[in-house]
């Protein structure tokens, strides 16, 4: 739990840090403010004419008055006018503002988003997330730009309606403001209730966020299993769950929206009440006039007071929704690149691990003190069970996650001291579950290579053993593949991912379980595609299927994080070890015949 001091600097520091993305646009918001000024003055001149008006024909009783009258409507619609004008230039103003902050601060999330490493994404999920950069930015914006300008103009309005107010008459002033203290203590009382309250409707609405896209994702997997009730029942569940946090929230508004309201009509009632008496017991201070701009301007001045009442309601839901911006906006970045980080430019390089202990958060050590060196322009293999850590190591050499302790070395440097940009240069990656963007297939290929041209991308394709494919589809390759290629076959998927290295042409390898989930046919395809990939290149290529590692140089056999045995596949199976007998197994249920087709 947090101390109240601790929540008390965080709330100074999101309202201040929020206020940071406006003061970027100072102009704009000067403008804005401005206009608002203007409105205001504007407003607050049209019962003073009125007072006036109504004075002058007291005052002289007598026909000619009328010409006052008629001026009088012609000056008050003017100020009306003026003041309309002035609001409709504040709205357009404020526009520019509100969208210009909204883009700002969701384009630091969304930097953010890209910078944060592996190790953040495996604890969050997407909908929650993306609520997060969408819905509760919103809500920030909302509550700074409304907040400021609402804010200021109703301060503005109670400002010069309270001078107005006690220059014309002292007393009834002092009746009319009797409600304000009490509205005051109610109004922060309900602004410290209601921030739980609402962070709470926030967090409940972005896990129906998940839920939502978890099924739109799962579409497949839910009518293949018939999941639908299940997913009903859980979404009503979450989505009940949202409905009463948020009734709850607004549940208080309810009270002290009305309550507010009904304390700022005792003022009224004051007025009617005092200000009656003064005028029937003839009160030379107080004239006709007076008291009809003094009803004029105390509905004025209530007005304001609710709006910043309707602030609290705002700024308390604003309020929840930037803590939650900038907690991902203050995730440090475990993966984060070195204050002098170099930038390597290397064709031959080698990566060895030395002495190196891994384990992810909460979990126990899925390596420790692993020694490796996978040798530069060789091909170095790892076998083993899954979950005997082989992924782990992979990630390790491409500083997906950093080590917990021992020294992983990059072509021949520190692989913390090399820029995070240059050591992504020098690797490509296939994984086993190939990630392709919603696009063209040619989209999906030069992003290994962004100036490729036709007859590269058409060599890659063939090294890749995909040509012949990607040729016969109806658009080639403008073809478009479906969100995360989902209109392809996961064996044309994983060509289209060995194509884009190609393209990419790193120095560097890592290919893991890139067969895994295909037949022995298309294995035989990527096979060839790999070993393209391979020649003239450092490769670490991970695999279960021991007929993809055969020709490797160097086979690591990794059992719980730990090499048990290790040399050429020849070596190993001389030895008779595990290798061997996995060997043996794996041969029996690939007959030779369907490996030579
Ligand atoms: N992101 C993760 N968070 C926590 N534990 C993980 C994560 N990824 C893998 N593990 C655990 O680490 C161990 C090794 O996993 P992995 O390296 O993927 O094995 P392999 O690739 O050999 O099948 C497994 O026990 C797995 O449960
Ligand atoms: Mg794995």
């Amino acid at each position: 739990m947090k101390s109240s001091s601790e929540k008390r600097t965080i709330k100074k520091r999101t309202i201040l840090r929020v206020s940071k993305y406006l003061f970027r646009y100072r102009t704009l918001f000067g403008l804005t403010l401005g206009f608002a000024i203007l409105m205001t003055l504007l407003e607050i001149s049209v019962p003073l004419a009125i007072q006036r008006i109504f004075d002058q024909m007291e005052i002289s009783g007598s026909f000619e008055s009328f010409e006052s009258l008629w001026v009088g409507i012609l000056i008050i619609g003017l100020l009306y006018l003026g003041s309309e004008v002035c609001n409709c230039l504040r709205i357009r103003v404020n526009n520019q503002l509100e969208q210009k902050v909204l883009l700002d601060m969701r384009s630091d999330l969304h930097t953010k988003l890209l910078k944060l490493s592996v190790t953040f994404y495996d604890q969050r999920k997407s909908g929650e997330l993306a609520s997060r950069v969408v819905e509760d930015v919103a809500n920030v914006e909302r509550a700074l730009l409304d907040g400021t300008e609402q804010g200021m103009s109703s301060i503005l309005k109670i400002a010069g309606i309270s001078i107005a107010l006690f220059y014309m008459q002292p007393t009834l002033a002092f009746c009319v403001f009797l409600p304000v203290p009490i509205l005051l203590v109610v109004g922060i009382f309900y602004a410290k209730r209601s921030r739980t309250v609402w962070k709470k409707v926030r967090e409940s609405a972005s896990e129906l966020n998940s839920l939502i896209i978890e099924d739109i994702q799962a579409n497949r997997l839910i009518q293949s299993f018939g999941l639908q009730d299940k997913e009903k029942a859980r979404f009503a569940s979450m989505a009940e769950d949202l409905k009463d946090k948020n009734l709850r929230a607004m549940y208080r508004w309810a009270f002290y929206s009305p309550a507010t309201t009904l304390v700022t009509k005792l003022g009224f009632l004051s007025i009617i009440g005092i200000g009656g008496f003064m005028v029937f017991n003839g009160d030379q201070t107080l004239s006709i006039g007076t008291l009809i701009a003094f009803f004029l301007l105390a509905n004025m001045l209530y007005q304001p007071i609710a709006q910043l009442h309707g602030l609290n309601h705002l700024l308390a839901a604003g309020r929840a929704s930037g803590e939650r911006v900038f907690e991902i906006l203050d995730t440090p970045i475990d993966v984060a690149e070195a204050k002098e980080a170099k930038d390597i430019k290397r064709r031959d390089l080698s990566i060895r691990f030395e002495n190196v202990s891994f384990q992810y958060p909460e979990r126990a050590a899925v390596i420790s003190n692993f020694n490796l060196l996978i040798e530069k322009n060789k091909v170095t293999a790892l076998v083993g069970h899954t979950g005997a850590g082989k992924t782990t190591i992979a990630n390790l050499a491409m500083r997906t996650y950093d080590a917990s302790t021992g020294q992983i070395t990059f072509a021949d440097e520190k692989i913390q001291n090399i820029s995070l940009k240059s050591l992504h240069n020098h690797i490509g990656f296939v994984a086993q579950d190939p990630f392709l963007f919603d696009g063209t297939i040619r989209e999906n290929l030069i992003l290994g290579k962004v100036t490729a041209s036709e007859s590269e991308i058409n060599a890659a394709l063939d090294k890749a053993s995909a040509l012949e494919f990607v040729n016969g589809l109806p658009q080639g390759l403008d073809t478009r593949i479906g969100e995360k290629g989902i209109r392809l076959s996961q064996g044309e998927k994983q060509r289209i991912t060995i194509a884009r290295v190609l393209l990419k042409n790193p120095p560097f390898v890592v290919l893991d379980e890139a067969t895994a989930s295909v037949d022995t046919i298309t294995e035989k395809k990527i096979q060839k595609a790999l070993e393209n990939l391979a020649s003239e290149r450092t490769v670490l290529i991970i695999a279960h299927r021991l007929s993809t590692v055969k020709k490797a140089d160097y086979i690591a056999v990794l059992d719980k994080g730990v090499i048990i045995e290790s040399g050429t596949h020849k070596k190993l199976l001389n030895e008779g070890g595990t290798y061997a007998k996995l060997w043996q197994i794996q041969s029996d249920r690939i007959p030779e015949t369907i490996e030579h087709s």
